[in-house]
């Protein structure tokens, strides 16, 4: 194993080093000919206001993001390039609470800058790399549940493993550090910070126990020599995105998970290894210390994660659930609205290149008071199919439209999505609901691979529908609208909200729609949430080079749009080597906690290893902020 450069891959860098895709496929390429045809977006035609949203971006006037202001209650920011974070006038910041700082009074002090986090400690602070959140009102209190979504060995281990664990302690301090880490949080009149010793205080790792429900649960595919029945998983792995459910519980999103499982002999047949991405040595070599991450001698260990999973964060002595109804891929979040009728629907993006979008029904109804169980256990998944003509429909994944048993269809949901002829998408990130109408907006983060390669099942990439540029490098963000503003319909039709792009570089599709100009532009959305204003934050993770294609897009940040109006506006830059990921709000609204993932230079401290953290971010006239 090459360790550094595994370690300093990113995702999709290190999925395509161990498991290339096949090579150019035999799609056609006349969609690039119909983007110059239709004109920029011409084709999309946009739902009745979103016609207004590709109009009014080109009329504000490139340059300075203060031109952009007349929609926004405050005054959008410029692009920063620096190792700091920046927010407009009026408003102020200030981490809530960073890597290795103590949920416990006994971890207080127990990080230090030189030598982070000593392993007895390790699952008594809060986690490395935050990323989604939510917060809830529990008996009065306020708990937020945030996803420590994975680590940076090099910053968390001794500096001679050169981020190779060395040890099985070694390996366990690096699951400790990851997973999820329920909080109180209180205003101690000094700003918002965490309630050290709070009975709602807990972390979850990577060998937390948990069960399992659903379909797929307890059947050959998730049957372990440790857990013969396959009903008592271990662990909650790269928790990326979040969501909450309508009765106040949080879901954390598994994503990445397949970095964590290795090979130490022979690897195990099946068409799904390929498909997830697994296989070779992982990237942590968890494997070489613990035979559960070795999938030569545990092939159904991986089976057992990317799920969507259930933590009650009222209860600290509560059991996770995995729900295998809502099928194994690359979570990024979860989405839950409610069908007219009562029905749960969930909707779940898989990040990755070519793969797709999913929802959930439950069979059963729910209203506020009534019983939930079965809620997330029994109902059906589909997959999307975004038409060209800007329709499109759910394909339900059932033991009929897919020839797969039902465990099956669950564990491999993607090869059952590939069966039906689901929308191959640039790698679906957050999904985010309308609160005031049944419309919902997906961010399409980028695809290198768009129009160049197949997604891993060998399902073809075309340029076109909600993925119209090749090699898609800024991303965009799609929306729908379900047929009879009924979340449960089969029907929707969908246009794009924007595309990203750059106007200072191109003059063609990759300069963006035409709300985009060189005072809001930016590359890659990713983390997204509507407030209660109506308005969406939008959150980047991207390149930030500040250089050739992303020349004058600077640092990752954060704007938020205007959903009827298409106007989008800078509110924060991130320090430079820094995603912006996660947001909730204070019961009062008067809070915004943000994450700030995989910082650079030595950000907050401004010395020593820099720290990933939620802040908080208020306004000096203490208003309340979406
Ligand atoms: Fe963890 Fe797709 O972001
Ligand atoms: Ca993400
Ligand atoms: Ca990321
Ligand atoms: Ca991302």
């Amino acid at each position: 194993m090459n360790a550094k450069s595994t370690v300093d891959l990113s995702w999709d860098e290190f999925d395509e080093l161990r498991d290339p895709r096949p090579a150019e496929n035999d799609f056609d390429r006349v969609v690039e000919a119909a983007i110059a045809r239709r004109g920029l977006l011409g084709g999309v035609l946009a739902f009745g206001s979103g016609a207004m949203a590709f109009g009014l971006g080109a009329m504000v006037p490139a340059g300075s993001a203060r031109a952009q202001a007349a929609a926004f209650p405050f005054q959008p920011i410029d692009i920063a390039t620096d190792f700091d974070i920046h927010v407009p006038e009026g408003y102020r910041w200030k981490p809530l609470v960073s890597w290795g700082e103590a949920l416990f009074s006994e971890a207080e002090g127990a990080w230090s800058p030189e030598n982070g986090v000593p392993v007895a400690m390790s699952d008594k602070v809060f986690g490395e790399n935050t990323d989604g959140m939510e917060l809830f009102v529990i008996d009065g209190k306020e708990v937020i549940a945030v996803n420590s979504e994975y680590v940076n060995p090099k910053i968390n281990l001794p500096a001679a493993s050169e981020g190779v664990p060395q040890s099985a302690e070694e390996v366990t301090l690096l699951k400790n550090m990851q997973g999820v880490t329920v909080m109180e949080v209180a205003d101690s009149g000094n700003g918002y910070e965490v309630v050290v010793d709070s009975p709602f205080n807990r972390r979850i790792t990577h060998e937390t126990p948990m069960t399992m429900d659903g379909a797929a649960a307890g059947s050959d595919l998730v049957r372990t020599k440790a857990d013969p029945e396959g009903m008592s998983p271990r662990g909650t792995m790269n928790n990326c995105g979040a969501g909450r459910t309508l009765w106040g519980t949080y879901l954390t999103c598994e994503e990445n998970f397949n970095g964590l499982f290795g090979a130490t002999g022979e690897m195990p047949q099946g068409e799904g290894y390929g498909r997830y991405g697994i296989g070779g040595e992982s990237q942590y070599a968890y494997e070489k210390f613990d035979p559960r991450f070795d999938i030569s001698s545990e092939p159904n260990e991986p089976h057992r994660h990317g799920w969507i999973t259930e933590i009650d964060p009222a209860d600290p002595s509560s059991t996770p659930v995995k729900h295998t109804a809502l099928g194994r891929f690359k979570h990024e979040n979860a989405a839950m609205v409610q069908a007219a009728d009562g029905r749960i629907v969930v909707y779940m993006g898989d990040d990755e290149r070519g793969e797709f979008i999913y929802r959930y029904v439950s069979n059963g109804t729910w209203a506020e008071g009534q019983p939930t169980n079965g809620l997330l256990t029994d109902g059906t998944l589909y997959v999307g199919k975004f038409n060209d003509d800007q329709t499109g429909e759910w394909l339900a994944l059932t033991p009929e439209t897919t020839g797969m048993a039902p465990a099956e269809m669950l564990v491999f949901a993607r090869m059952a999505g590939s069966k039906v002829g689901a929308t191959t998408m640039d790698r679906p990130e957050w999904i985010a609901c309308h609160p005031q109408r049944a419309e919902a907006y997906c961010s399409l983060t980028n695809n290198s691979n768009r129009g160049i390669k197949s997604n891993a099942g060998g399902d073809a990439t075309p340029v076109g529908g909600p993925n119209p540029r090749e090699a898609n490098e800024y991303g965009q963000i799609v929306r729908w609208r379900p047929e009879g503003e009924d979340h449960g319909a089969t029907a929707f039709t969908w246009d794009l909200y924007v595309m990203a792009g750059n106007p200072a570089v191109h003059s063609d599709a990759y300069a963006g729609s035409p709300n985009i100009n060189q005072g809001n532009m930016f590359n890659s959305p990713d983390g997204m949430a509507f407030d209660t204003t109506g308005l969406l934050w939008i959150q980047t993770d991207g390149d930030d080079s500040n250089e050739g294609d992303f020349a004058g897009q600077g640092n990752n940040q954060m704007l938020i749009g205007n959903a009827d109006t298409g106007e989008i506006a800078r509110f924060l830059t991130a320090p430079n080597g820094a995603e912006v990921t996660g947001l909730c709000w204070s019961a009062d609204r008067r809070v915004a906690f943000v994450g700030i993932q995989h910082p650079g230079g030595s950000w907050p401290d401004g010395e020593g290893k820099p720290r990933s953290s939620v802040i908080a971010i208020w306004r000096e006239d203490g208003a309340t902020i979406g």
